[in-house]
């Protein structure tokens, strides 16, 4: 039976606006904290300020229905909930080398001093192992009248495709270490369990760990992919054939097997320093968990070191990278290879003149960035001879092969293998 609850989010990135939607569309009643002023103007007009498949829709239909309510103020928005989500940003440091936790002890604070209630806490924010122990810590010290439980609960949302990822979820963790927190999770989370969607309990370590261990055992599938395609690409093996044949090995599986120019995003990079900076601290000596972000460095590294031959082997000095997100179907620029490919080439060619086009993301390049952002992509295609596609965007996909009659194309998502048959047209681990 659906139990309504009252919910505060603290947050409204990627996790904490599509958590909140989701939770208000099954009609708990939900309260979105943020302390950008601008983001909860926006909101509140119904104006979703981040680009998500399905987001925009839920944001007017649950402002509407009222399911939702935006604000910067913590003490009304704490007013009388049952459960408190922090879903703040915990952005790599490259100091520390590991994730910066200012936001999510600061998001603590303000909580602690604003409620007037007893409740759970709820952690979602990707932390570190063993935060949950100092934010215990931290609640212990503030000896509040009230009680307070706390529970993990990591996010699996994919961008691009994060409304989905919530709504039907492969699974949902839970880290409590008692019954309120428990039943109080389980109640929220009541409409979305099923059979292909359950959820699990576990301790807080445990839900911490998870999270780790699958962004990075994913991230490793992908560097594994990367570095059997620079095998291929050697032998004269195509590396598509041997994705699918792999995938077709239930054991294996058939996702995150598609070669690529690297992983990219605010996740697995971080993550995967993350889990390799806590194995070190626990005096642990993990090679495959050390390396897997070096491994994906290395693919960067070595696809912009071909490029670079290719512009020596041609004399030329420009060309046309097509797609500057981290993966299609998200603005998202953060850890983006086709940027750190830029960066590299521009690094070693001082008069290298690149463009650069995305259909979404181009408005997060600073101006100051030695590119030139193409308006007009049949334009610049007709203007470079070189042009890599570095993004699989769908609309790359769809262009007629005509227009790439006389240029060299480097292919590294495998978008355009309809070229196959031009004697210039490179595809990462087949040709290239
Ligand atoms: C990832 C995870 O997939 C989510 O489950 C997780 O919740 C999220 O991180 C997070 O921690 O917040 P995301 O970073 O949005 O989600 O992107 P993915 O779709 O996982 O892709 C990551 C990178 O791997 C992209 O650069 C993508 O192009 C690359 N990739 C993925 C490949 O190169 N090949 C593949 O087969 C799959």
């Amino acid at each position: 039976m659906f139990v309504k609850k009252n919910i505060a989010i603290i947050g409204s990135g990627y996790v904490g606006l599509v958590s909140a939607l989701c939770f208000a569309d099954m009609g708990h009643n939900v309260t979105a904290i943020d302390k950008d002023t601008d983001k909860i103007a926006k909101l509140n007009k119904a104006i979703s300020p981040i680009y998500e498949a399905g987001l925009e829709n839920l944001l007017k239909k649950n402002l509407a229905n009222k399911n939702i309510s935006f604000t910067t103020n913590f003490a009304e928005g704490l007013k009388n909930k049952d459960a408190c989500f922090i879903a703040v940003g915990t952005p790599y440091d490259e100091k520390t080398q590991t994730s910066n936790l200012s936001y999510l002890f600061s998001a603590l604070d303000d909580i602690l001093n604003n409620i007037s209630n007893d409740i759970v806490i709820i952690n979602k924010s990707t932390v570190p192992l063993g935060t949950a122990e100092l934010i215990k810590q931290k609640i212990e010290d503030y000896k509040t009248k009230y009680k307070i439980y706390l529970a993990s609960n990591p996010e699996f949302l994919s961008q691009g495709r994060a409304v989905k990822d919530f709504q039907f979820p492969m699974r949902i963790i839970i880290g409590i270490e008692d019954e309120i927190s428990e039943k109080l999770l389980k109640d929220i989370y009541r409409p979305f369990i099923n059979e292909s969607s359950p959820i699990i309990s576990t301790n807080i370590a445990s839900a911490e760990l998870i999270k780790y261990a699958s962004n990075s055992f994913l991230a490793l599938k992908v560097s594994f992919i990367n570095e059997i395609a620079q095998i291929a690409t050697k032998t004269g093996a195509n590396i598509e054939d041997i994705s699918y044949s792999m995938g077709l090995d239930e054991r294996i599986g058939d996702k995150f097997l598609k070669s690529g120019p690297g992983y990219g995003g605010s996740c697995f990079p971080k993550d995967t320093i993350s889990l390799a900076h806590s194995a070190k601290e626990l005096s642990l000596d993990l090679p495959i968990i050390k390396n897997i972000n070096f491994s994906n460095n290395l693919t960067v590294k070595n696809i912009a070191d071909k490029i670079d031959l290719l512009l020596q082997q041609y004399n030329m000095s420009d060309l046309l990278v097509m797609g500057a997100a981290f993966k299609a179907g998200t603005d998202d620029i953060r850890d983006s290879q086709p940027l750190k490919i830029i960066s590299y080439l521009q690094e070693k060619r001082k008069n290298i003149n690149i463009e650069i086009h995305d259909p979404f993301a181009l408005k997060h390049i600073a101006e100051n960035v030695n590119l030139k952002k193409s308006q007009d992509l049949k334009k610049s295609i007709k203007d470079h001879k070189l042009i890599i596609i570095a993004t699989e965007w769908r609309e790359y996909q769809e262009l007629s092969s005509e227009l790439f009659l006389d240029k060299i194309v480097i292919d590294l998502r495998g978008v355009l293998r309809k070229l196959a048959n031009n004697k210039n047209y490179f595809q990462l681990g087949v040709n290239f």
